[in-house]
């Protein structure tokens, strides 16, 4: 039995329940969110806890947390994995939609840090996990406004590792590949998949590839084992690759190969020429 508490954004689905139910299994207390509270079912006793959290709504976050709290009154490790897509050509998405999608990715993430950091460094102790993805290493063709909400993940978790690393806190980043999970029904298209925008054929070409993809992807248990290892680590490192072989070699030759032959290789995956 291990006693560690543990929060999880994003439990309901995918990634996030994976981790939420491998954690739970290992014997730690695990807390899950969702926005959906017909999701929630406490009387369950063999499950982790499920806690209502839009990590959109700061008053929902601070609520979730200080519930935490209360019952525990210390929390040892965040997962901040609650996220979704917007796809389509970077001129065909609404800027609404990418503020929406930024609300989320990113001042999500944001919330759930700063409401978590006060008890984390008064514990002298904790570890925050955010979930970035490969699309936070390298700019994915027609995922582009999701790239940015990881890659604005990435240089947050960087910052603010070496700004806690003083009061015992670990900031790590995951960045999975492609995972089997709900993400590819739950996201948004935009009007690059309309007949009347002119990436059509182009977006349409990378859909079909980026969705299959992730409908063949990787099993979620690869991601929850890995969040259980960085737990365990008494020294975690900044970053954590997960997925297939391929999606991470790409990923580390970011910085190695020029970006023109990086670039070459993802347009001719993607079809773009
Ligand atoms: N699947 C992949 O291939 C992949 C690859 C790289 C990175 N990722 C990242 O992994 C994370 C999890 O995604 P997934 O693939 O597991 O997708 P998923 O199956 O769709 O799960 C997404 C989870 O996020 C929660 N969520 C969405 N918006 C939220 C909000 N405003 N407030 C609170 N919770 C919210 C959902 O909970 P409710 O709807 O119940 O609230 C759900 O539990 C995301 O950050 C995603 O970017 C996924």
């Amino acid at each position: 039995m291990d006693d560690k508490i543990i929060l999880i954004t994003g439990a309901s689905s995918g990634l996030g329940e994976a981790c939420a139910k491998f954690l739970f299994k290992k014997g730690y207390k695990v807390y899950g969110t969702s926005r959906n509270v017909s999701k929630i079912d406490s009387s369950k006793k063999d499950t982790f806890v499920m806690v209502q959290m839009d990590v959109n709504d700061e008053k929902s976050v601070k609520k979730a947390v200080a519930s935490i709290i209360e019952k525990e009154g210390r929390i040892d490790v965040v997962v901040n994995n609650a996220g979704w897509g917007v796809s389509g050509s970077i001129e065909d998405i609404e800027v609404t939609d990418a503020k929406n999608l930024f609300e989320t990715n990113f001042f999500g993430t944001l919330r759930v840090i700063k409401e978590v950091l006060p008890l984390m460094r008064k514990q002298k102790k904790g570890k925050i996990i955010n979930i970035s993805s490969i699309g936070g290493v390298l700019g994915l063709p027609f995922q582009g406004l999701y790239s940015a909400t990881k890659f604005a993940i990435e240089g947050m978790t960087e910052a603010l590792r070496m700004e806690v690393k003083s009061f015992g806190i670990d900031v790590v980043l995951v960045e999975p590949g492609d995972f089997k999970t709900g993400f590819t029904a739950s996201r948004k298209k935009a009007r690059s998949s309309d007949s009347s925008s002119v990436y059509y054929s182009a977006s349409n070409t990378a859909h079909k590839i980026f969705e299959n993809d992730e409908q063949n992807g990787s099993d979620p248990i690869l991601v929850a084992k890995l969040v259980d290892k960085i737990i365990h680590s008494s020294n975690p490192k900044l970053r954590y690759r997960v997925g297939s072989f391929s999606q991470k070699f790409i990923a580390s030759m970011k910085g190695v190969m020029s970006d023109r032959v990086v670039q070459w290789i993802l347009m001719k995956y993607y079809k773009l020429h």
